[in-house]
């Protein structure tokens, strides 16, 4: 049997609906922020996710899939090409390519769609999975800097996710200040690492030698105790981060959107400066990140740009179809406003033509078989639809046609003229 690879999965009825429910109000809370839709390329050329992340991330070093491609069927040349492992190099990229500073505008983009990392499958973390993001982007002249688009960004997403319906996310903040305030923090880091990496686990003893600040993203239990007692960034940063930071919080504070501090918070990716933020939820077991993101005031110039500060996030869409469906059980089975049984294959035809008029006036309609015998008709419509429709001889000609309520198990006559009407009317009349 051929199955779904490693890590990634067939999306099915009923759950679509709930992804279809997630994107439909994400769109509408994007819109009253006024955000508009980008879409870049599933695939990127390998040197953009290794000079926008990182190569020293774990995401670049080990969990891209990359192949080397020829530019032309029968040409030697070849380039090196990766599935995008996340969508904001991207966005950069083509913010750069199609010259959009050159408005002098913000530009407020949003992406929904399937990013891929070849990470160890579990509950809420698979090799193919789907992110919601946005981004806001600009020259320093449109405001791209300011801590009230940081702000905005977070109130944003608290909105979201209320609207969503999922209750019980935490909003975790922090700042890893600038460039300059990050070098200097190493630095402090590596000094105070190097009284005590000799206990710590051998990833630790790695990164303290090559990149003391991913020490903060250890999991190991025995380890925590020790990087609970390390200097925190706050200490490292120079008053410009210092007063961004402070005026994010208190705008947060003025639209009451709640947030805890975590030092720890340095996020796996290189390109962040100043404000970052991961929204959890307690329900999604180890994988608790719905949400990451934060601002990249320099990643436009890594890759070549115009200086072009920005801030952003991605939701894992998985995550918060996963916490949705917790909350409430199971998705419900949306059933059709009726299923059409004709009584006989010479009526396939006429049911065809009557499902049309139906489908055409915005009703939802199932068509049987005219080959199904009648009580097969009733069980399969059962399943699938709150009313039947049958359709006969009789029916086709005199235009008056018998319909079956489920939930009452009532028969009703009516005109074909009137039947989108009564289709409409709640399946307990
Ligand atoms: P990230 O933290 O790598 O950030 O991913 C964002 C979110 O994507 C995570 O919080 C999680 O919900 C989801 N996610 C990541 N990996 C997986 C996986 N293997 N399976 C399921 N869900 C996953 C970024 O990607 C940045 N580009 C966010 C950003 C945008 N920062 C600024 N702008």
């Amino acid at each position: 049997m051929i199955k779904s690879p490693r890590g990634t999965r067939d999306l099915l009825p009923p759950d679509t609906a709930l992804w279809n429910f997630v994107e439909a109000a994400v769109r509408d809370v994007f819109r009253a922020y006024n955000f508009h839709e980008i879409r870049t390329p599933i695939f990127e050329s390998t040197e953009l996710f290794a000079r926008g992340v990182g190569e020293e991330t774990d995401i670049v070093s080990k969990e891209m899939y990359t192949w080397e491609d020829r530019a032309r069927a029968q040409s030697e040349k070849t380039q090196s090409l990766t599935l995008r492992p996340e969508n904001t190099a991207g966005v950069v990229r083509s913010y750069i390519e199609h010259q959009l500073g050159e408005t002098g505008q913000l530009q407020k983009l949003f992406y929904i769609g399937p990013q891929f990392r070849r990470e160890r499958p579990q509950k809420g973390r698979y090799r193919q999975f789907s992110q919601i993001g946005a981004e806001v982007i600009g020259p320093p002249s449109a405001g791209s800097e300011s801590p009230l688009r940081d702000a905005e960004v977070l109130e944003m997403l608290a909105t979201l996710l209320n609207e969503l319906g999922i209750t019980g996310w935490k909003l975790e903040l922090n700042s890893v200040g600038s460039a300059a305030d990050r070098a200097r923090y190493n630095e402090v880091l590596r000094t105070a690492l190097d009284a005590v990496v000799s206990s710590m686990c051998v990833d630790c003893q790695r990164r303290a030698a090559t990149n003391p600040i991913r020490v903060l993203d250890c999991k190991v239990p025995a380890d925590q105790p020790i990087i609970d007692t390390l200097p925190v960034i706050a200490d490292s940063l120079n008053e410009a981060s210092r007063a961004h930071f402070a005026q994010v919080l208190a705008a947060l504070d003025a639209a009451a959107v709640p947030y805890t501090r975590n030092h720890r918070l340095v996020r796996g990716l290189d390109y962040y400066t100043r404000t970052t933020f991961e929204f959890t939820h307690g329900g999604l077991g180890a994988q608790n990140a719905l949400l990451g993101g934060g601002r990249y005031d320099g990643l436009s110039e890594m890759l070549g740009g115009p200086r072009a500060p920005g801030i952003g996030f991605a939701m894992g869409e998985d995550r918060l179809v996963l916490t949705l469906l917790a909350q409430e059980a199971a998705a419900p089975q949306v059933l059709a406003d009726a299923y059409i049984a004709p009584l006989g294959e010479s009526l396939n035809a006429a049911a065809l033509s009557l499902a049309r008029e139906l489908r055409s006036q915005g009703l939802r309609i199932e068509l049987g078989d005219g080959s199904f015998r009648l009580k097969k008709s009733f069980e399969v419509a059962d399943k699938t639809a709150r009313r039947m429709i049958i359709l006969g001889e009789d029916e086709l000609q005199s235009g008056i046609l018998t319909v079956k309520t489920f939930a009452t198990g009532i028969q009703t006559k009516v005109p074909r003229t009137e039947l989108a009407v009564f289709l409409t009317k709640p399946a307990s009349e």
